[in-house]
């Protein structure tokens, strides 16, 4: 059934989850067809999708066949795809020199990375994807799961609550609006903000990464800044630690905001420490009986002092909810959306769609990956070759801003020197133009050197988040051009026997035909990506 020759076409074998209450599948039926395409044989355990709806015959339908037992399905895979870590018992299971594509984390797990390379695989840990390379974000297994759990958090948060988020004028009397804090604004955090603001709620949210603040306010929520100056971002999109004065302040922004929430949400994590301890026990202390908090951090330690990992527990009237099985809990939706990373994962391992997966450690995004290789540990990968980040700013009190739009650009304001310098120079060649150009020219420069002004204020004060829309709507104001094409069609005072040549007109009709198209597609494209940003 299965190959070893070299050219023999690969079986992908998908089992069920051995962990405990685990609803997920590695694959799904639709997504089987597409493997299938590829050129795979797919195999997939008997009852490995029941627990996310996805029956054993809806995969046959899709063109795979079930194998009746893990040790049967084991032991023909020659990819195995899985979800949860494989357990000892399934490393044993693994035939020797076979690629396995799951979560891993290498930096947890030496011990079955040890096992796992005694077996000669070639490993590749979805969860070690390097996520700042556009490429990869197709693949990028981590942000679709903590987005369906952001997702869930606020459900099972809005499960606890006993009411309504939106503010509701009823009869029987006013409802205010649920107010939710969300702490730590990544990909979970987002996700939250979005669900809990579309169900109506007040959103505020904190995160030690102020570059996020635009994020938060376009999926509906306010972003709270700690009082303090310091930059939050230790690189790649993760946080680092913050000093001392900062936790302080921090502490006191949260005492308050966790005070006035009905629900708050915790999501803040460094990768690779313990979850940062932000809510106290006294903090909870304060809220409204029947509030509810959802600490996304549970399995890391927690956000929250009274988190019980797994469990929703009540305390202070309080019900503290730190289930480690989110993504599980909406299993249909995260197994799709798992399928769909491995299955671009797969694409980029079968190149040539002829059923056969080639590790080709050239590629950044397959070498992040590839945690062993033919039994050897490739864990952790080189640091990826990119553009250095922005230099950090010092970790000291208060800073004084520039107000007027200045600091916004990656790159500092110029020295004062070569200010000065460029602006002789722009003298001189101003004195120059006016001394010896024709007048009709100095006009139309002058005009020229307004626009440019007008146009770089625009630009600079207008959100980064809404330049493309930006851009759709002055490729609009640009078909002003229009006016000359009406012009060259009938110029002013032609009369009968002014007529303008044929050839023109022509010309001018086609160019009016044209800018037409861009006006009027212009408008259109921005409304509906302006659309996008509306609830
Ligand atoms: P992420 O790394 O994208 O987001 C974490 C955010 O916390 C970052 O934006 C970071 O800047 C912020 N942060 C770090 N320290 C902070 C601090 N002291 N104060 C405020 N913000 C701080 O991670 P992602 O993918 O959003 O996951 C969030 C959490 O949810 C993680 O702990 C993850 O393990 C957990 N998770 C839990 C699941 C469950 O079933 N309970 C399922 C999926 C994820």
């Amino acid at each position: 059934m299965s190959s070893s020759p070299e050219t023999a076409v690969q079986r992908i074998g998908v089992p069920k989850e051995s962990y405990a209450g685990e609803k997920r599948v590695a694959t799904v039926p639709e997504v089987v067809e597409k493997l299938v395409k590829l050129g795979f044989q797919v195999s997939v355990q008997a009852g490995a999708g029941e627990a996310a709806n996805f029956s054993d015959d809806a995969y046959r339908a899709a063109g795979a066949d079930i194998a009746p037992d893990a040790a049967a399905l084991w032991a023909a895979a020659d990819i195995v795809l899985k979800v949860r870590p494989p357990t000892p018992e399934e490393v044993g299971l693994l035939r020797e020199g076979a690629l396995l594509i799951d979560f891993i984390w290498p930096a947890q797990n030496p011990e079955l990375m040890q096992q796992l390379a005694a077996r000669k695989a070639t490993v590749l840990a979805i969860d070690c994807l390097p996520r700042t390379l556009s490429r990869a974000q197709k693949m990028d297994a981590l942000t679709s799961t903590a987005g369906v759990s952001g997702y869930r958090a606020v459900i099972e948060a809005a499960n606890a609550f006993g009411r309504f988020f939106n503010g509701q004028i009823t009869a029987a009397g006013k409802v205010p609006p649920a107010k939710v804090f969300i702490a730590g604004a990544g990909v979970a955090g987002l996700a939250a903000i979005g669900t809990a603001a579309n169900l109506g709620a007040i959103v505020r949210a904190n995160d030690t990464r102020a570059e996020v603040a635009d994020q938060v306010k376009s999926l509906g929520g306010e972003f709270v800044k700690v009082d303090y100056e310091e930059e939050g971002s230790g690189g790649g999109g993760y946080a680092k630690v913050m000093s001392e004065g900062f936790q302080a302040a921090q502490r006191q922004m949260y005492a308050e905001q966790v005070k006035d929430a009905d629900i708050v949400i915790t999501t803040a994590l460094i990768p690779g420490k313990p979850a940062p301890k932000l809510i106290t026990a006294e903090m909870v202390q304060s809220m409204k009986p029947g509030s509810v908090i959802v600490d996304m951090a549970a399995e890391q330690g927690g956000n929250c002092e009274l988190t019980v990992p797994g469990e929703a527990v009540v305390r202070h009237g309080v019900t503290v909810i730190g289930y480690t099985d989110l993504a599980s809990r909406l299993a249909k939706q995260s197994s799709t959306l798992y399928a769909t990373n491995l299955l671009r994962l797969l694409e980029e391992l079968c190149k040539a769609k002829d059923g056969r997966a080639v590790v080709n450690m050239e590629d950044d995004a397959i070498r992040g990956l590839t945690v062993v290789k033919d039994g050897a540990i490739t864990w952790p990968a080189p640091p990826l070759q990119q553009a250095p980040a922005p230099a950090p700013k010092a970790a000291t009190a208060p800073v004084e801003q520039k107000k007027g739009g200045h600091g916004h650009g990656s790159s500092g304001p110029l020295p004062a020197k070569t200010l000065a310098l460029l602006f002789a120079v722009a003298a001189v060649a101003f004195w120059f133009i006016g001394a010896y150009a024709p007048a009709a020219f100095l006009g139309h420069f002058t005009v020229f050197v307004l626009a440019c002004f007008i146009g770089y204020m625009v630009v600079w004060n207008v959100t980064p988040a809404l330049h493309t829309p930006l851009m759709s709507v002055t490729n609009a104001i640009s078909s002003i051009i229009a006016i000359g094409a009406l012009v060259q069609i009938a110029p002013p005072g032609a009369g009968v026997n002014g007529r303008p040549d044929g050839l023109i007109q022509w010309l001018a009709f086609a160019a009016l035909v044209l800018t037409a198209v861009n006006m009027f597609g212009g408008f259109a494209v921005t409304r509906r990506m302006l659309d996008m940003f509306r609830k």
